[in-house]
């Protein structure tokens, strides 16, 4: 297999990591396709955009004409067939189904002319690889929230992922002056599976009653912690991080020590999902 030359990115889901991530790509110099499935979201994802390059401006890390510049680089679509691109980079919900569906079609559209990422926090690589078509093109890219702040990059190779592949992600992120570490296919990769106690247990602490949110919160951030778990479900959201619980909850046999809230559950069948809804545990204005 010979390397393929990145030039143009497609990000699917223009969502809390869809935004990000093109905003990283844009400023790395990368042409960007961000698309989603409908305009209005497309649309949101724009403005959101460029107000966060506008925070980038106020503290003096951007000039207006690299916030054009940055903006030019990015193309906002709602049609798929526009993600005729070297490098795709998937941030669509955290289901297997729908991921395998849309890389199944961009399959059809890039053939192996192209390297599969997903930012999947806690789906297999190889469960999703297993039902396509070029299985040995797709690796995990996981950025970590706000990925246009977070350093770190989890690269991660399925059952099948051939090396070169594994190789080219890696140096892609160098490129975007971040921090990739390689790890194995297992549930939750590295972080996810670290991280999952610090919500699981939060959430126990409240069905029980044992504190209260901002109590948690207010002694986690004390003891050095940058979010307390409560405020942390709310940025990433509520939705993303159940159905990331969910998943590895699932995938370790349904440990009880990774068993699902109900509370977080009740926010997420009541819409409440953080600051995408600006309610979750916390409310924003
Ligand atoms: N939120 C986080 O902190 C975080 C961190 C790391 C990784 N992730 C992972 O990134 C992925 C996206 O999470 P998010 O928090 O950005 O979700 P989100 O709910 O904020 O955004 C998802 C977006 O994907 C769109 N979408 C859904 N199905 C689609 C499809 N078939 N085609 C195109 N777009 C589709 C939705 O309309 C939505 O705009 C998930 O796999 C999640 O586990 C999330």
């Amino acid at each position: 297999m010979k390397p393929i030359k990145i030039k143009k990115i497609g990000i699917a889901g223009a969502g809390t990591m869809g935004i990000g991530i093109a905003q990283v790509c844009a400023m790395a110099g990368y042409q960007v396709y961000l698309f989603d499935l409908k305009i209005e979201i497309v649309q949101k994802a724009e403005k959101q955009l460029s107000q966060s390059l506008d925070k980038l401006i106020q503290i003096g890390k951007l000039s207006e004409e690299g916030k054009q510049e940055t903006l030019s680089l990015v193309k906002f679509t709602d049609c798929m067939d526009d993600l005729k691109v070297d490098l795709v980079i998937e941030a669509i919900v955290e289901k297997t189904e729908p991921k395998v569906e849309l890389f199944s079609r961009l399959m059809e559209i890039n053939g192996e002319n192209c390297i599969y990422g997903t930012n999947t926090s806690s789906i297999p690589i190889t469960q999703i690889a297993a039902k396509l078509k070029f299985p040995e093109l797709l690796v995990g890219i996981h950025f970590f929230n706000p990925a246009q702040i977070m350093k770190l990059v989890e690269i991660i190779k399925g059952a099948k992922t051939h090396s070169i592949i594994v190789e080219q992600a890696y140096n892609f992120v160098k490129h975007l002056k971040k921090q990739p570490v390689i790890a194995a296919d297992a549930p939750g990769f590295i972080v996810n599976r670290v991280a999952r106690l610090y919500y699981v247990e939060s959430l126990k602490l409240l069905e029980e009653g044992v504190a209260t949110i901002e109590t948690v919160d207010a002694i986690m951030e004390s003891s050095g912690f940058k979010m307390g778990p409560f405020r942390l479900m709310d940025l990433i959201g509520i939705d993303t991080n159940y159905s990331v619980t969910e998943s590895q909850y699932n995938l370790f046999n349904q440990e009880a020590r990774f068993r699902p809230s109900r509370i977080q559950k009740q926010k997420v069948e009541a819409g409440l999902h953080g600051r995408k809804t600006k309610e979750g545990f916390y409310k924003y204005e």
